[in-house]
């Protein structure tokens, strides 16, 4: 036989040597939500908690212990409103968590997610007008949630509206105000899914009527995906990013092959809640679906891993 494929599968160290991808801890993003009020479990997400402000130097430690190099904030205000106007009040909750964040570990890379849904009283992701969410009302407001998220030290900013024209909207405004040089990573491809169920819980982002099939893309759809981040790069964006992850793995290829910016993957709250849950009544191996999971995300193309598991995959790759 002069084709024996398992000859390159023999042992574990000729296995090391061939093996074609891997996770790097430099990869990994870890979201974080901060509440102005109390710490509390998420009770759909076991081992992520929503933290005060006064606890957020204990969950900042777990990282740097971790080795995580990068943040994604989410912030839930104690008021909401209409027009989500906490999203960009300077003391805000998620700006005074960059703020206290940059001044214990000035070197953590800080992303901040751009969105209204965690601000309105409505839960939609942008202005409401006669039961529809219209677009270009809402791009000043998320500028200037950018812009005062920057202010407070973010590195990157992360529009995840899906309002047609926000990273352009995103990037004169930085630009403008001398932040020529805050990233930003767009949800370019952001589908409409029943995965972010566990979030929305977590931030308390439920649309109050309807759903969100009028912005986030239709699931059935690919050619829209390379449409979507195709306009995000044109308007400026640094990163682009695919969201749910492993359903949505060949939209992440897609991309990964047609565009030559960095690409990130998000492993959303339902992924996370799914393989939690599973774990917890022991019917899989936690951590080798997980990184299992998260190499599959890798293989398809994605630099980055936005991910729940973040600590635990970091501790888990100084095992292997
Ligand atoms: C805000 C936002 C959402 C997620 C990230 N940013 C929720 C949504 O669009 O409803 C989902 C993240 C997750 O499920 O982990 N628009």
């Amino acid at each position: 036989m002069i084709k024996r494929p398992r000859r390159l599968r023999a042992t574990k160290e000729i296995r090391d040597l061939v093996h074609e991808t891997s996770i790097d801890k430099t990869d990994l993003i870890y979201p974080i939500f901060v509440i102005d009020g109390e710490t509390e479990d998420i009770p759909s997400m076991p081992g992520i908690k929503r933290y005060s402000l006064a606890d957020l130097p204990q969950a900042l430690g777990e990282v740097k212990k971790a080795g995580v190099k990068a943040v994604l904030y989410f912030g839930i205000p104690k008021k909401k409103d209409e027009y989500g106007s906490e999203a960009y009040n300077n003391d805000g909750i998620v700006q005074k968590a960059i703020r206290l964040t940059k001044k214990l570990c000035p070197d953590l890379i800080v992303i901040a997610d751009i969105c209204l849904c965690e601000y309105t009283s409505h839960g939609h992701c942008g202005v409401v007008e006669n039961g529809c969410v219209i677009n270009d009302k809402t791009l000043p407001l998320l500028a200037k949630a950018a812009l005062s998220c920057a202010a407070a030290g973010a590195d990157i900013v992360a529009p995840s509206d899906m309002m047609d024209g926000r990273v352009a909207a995103i990037r004169r405004v930085l630009d403008e105000n001398d932040f020529e040089n805050v990233l930003i990573m767009a949800y370019s491809v952001k589908y409409s899914s029943s995965f972010y169920g566990p979030f929305r819980d977590a931030a308390d982002s439920a649309p109050a009527f309807g759903d969100r099939k009028s912005y986030q893309m239709d699931f059935r759809n690919k050619k829209e995906a390379i449409i979507e981040t195709q306009a995000d790069i044109d308007e400026g964006a640094d990163i682009v990013m695919v969201k749910p992850a492993l359903p949505y793995l060949d939209i992440a290829k897609a991309i990964d092959d047609t565009f030559s910016v960095p690409l990130a993957i998000y492993h959303v709250s339902g992924e996370y809640s799914m393989i939690k849950a599973a774990a917890q009544n022991g019917w899989i191996d936690e951590k080798s679906i997980v990184m299992e999971s998260l190499t599959a995300m890798k293989r398809a193309g994605a630099k980055m891993l936005i991910t729940y598991y973040a600590l635990d995959a970091a501790k888990w790759l100084e095992e292997m």
